[in-house]
């Protein structure tokens, strides 16, 4: 666990890194799980000289970019513990911005909840079910739609329009993953189903009379609401207009909407996190999770 090797997780490829121990393969699938990104001992640290030359390196198991913090991981094992601890005193005092930590099997879970992920996390947030789309697995996807766009639009300077409040993030992460001059603005109407009809509460500050307009929404359910803002939308005159949701629930549609860019097609289930409120809460979850059923 010495050779300071670069190893980075690879993006979907095939072959796993070498772990030296089952625990750290248990760890990486936790992390992978809550969408947590990480490298396998990214970095040696050189902690021990004798003449000059460097006599002693320490290699953490583990770094996570997103916490910025080294893990090693150990076992109950006493002997290893005691130098596990002297390694990482010595790593403390030689470099005091390096945040590190000492790791029991035990604790992996309260450690990740800490930082917002993780069964015990959602204490912070009953009424969780389970986790649908981690993390990791949106900021992937997201970049894939991006990454399209991009292409799809190039020589052109789209605006995005996105329906408030719920694409927030997802319109936050989009735009950095667009390679092209956007701009971008805000619409938000009154929920339907509440009797007095749909209204308009915010309506647009750009003018989009000849602009390539891409209207960014984080859930198509129903497909109500983007069916009266495309028809809102037509009546200001884009050059063109498409359609980018992150998740399609495709099963409740009722008003037929074209979609020209879909991140994840989802269950009939109630999902909150990464800008999805229920009651205005969960909006701060960094991934997407299934609300549970009210019994
Ligand atoms: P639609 O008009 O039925 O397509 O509903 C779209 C809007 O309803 C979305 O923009 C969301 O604000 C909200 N919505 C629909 N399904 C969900 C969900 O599962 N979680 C949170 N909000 C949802
Ligand atoms: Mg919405």
């Amino acid at each position: 666990m010495t050779t300071g090797e670069k190893t980075t997780r690879p993006e979907g490829g095939p072959a796993p890194p070498p772990f030296a121990h089952p625990s750290e393969a248990e760890f990486a699938r936790i992390l992978d799980f809550y969408g947590v990104r990480w490298l396998y001992e990214p970095h040696s640290f050189p902690i021990r000289w004798e003449g000059g030359e460097v006599v002693e390196m320490f290699t953490p198991d583990f770094y996570l970019p997103d916490l910025d913090l080294y893990i090693e991981l150990t076992t109950m094992k006493q002997s290893l513990v005691r130098e596990k601890n002297r390694k990482i005193r010595l790593l403390r005092t030689l470099y005091p911005h390096i945040k590190v930590k000492l790791l029991y099997r035990k604790d992996y879970h309260r450690l990740l909840a800490r930082y917002g992920f993780g069964p015990l996390a959602s204490i912070d947030s009953p009424g969780l079910d389970r986790v649908l789309l981690s993390a990791e697995a949106i900021r992937k996807r997201v970049h894939e739609l991006g990454h399209q766009i991009s292409q799809d639009y190039q020589g052109k300077e789209p605006v995005l329009v996105g329906v408030l409040r719920g694409v927030l993030c997802f319109m936050a992460d989009l735009l950095r993953s667009i390679t092209l001059p956007v701009s971008v603005d805000f619409m938000s109407i009154s929920p339907f189903g509440q009797g007095e009809g749909v209204r308009i509460t915010k309506d647009l500050d750009l003018d989009i009379r000849g602009k390539d307009v891409l209207l960014v929404e984080d859930i198509v359910d129903t497909g109500m609401t983007l069916h009266f803002l495309l028809r809102y939308l037509e009546t200001r005159g884009p050059a063109s207009l498409r359609v980018c949701a992150l998740l399609d629930k495709r099963v409740r549609r009722i008003a037929e909407v074209p979609l020209h860019y879909v991140g994840f097609e989802v269950p009939d289930e109630f999902l909150v996190g990464y800008g999805l409120d229920y009651r205005e809460k969960y909006r701060n979850l960094p991934f997407i999770g299934v609300l549970k059923t009210q019994v």
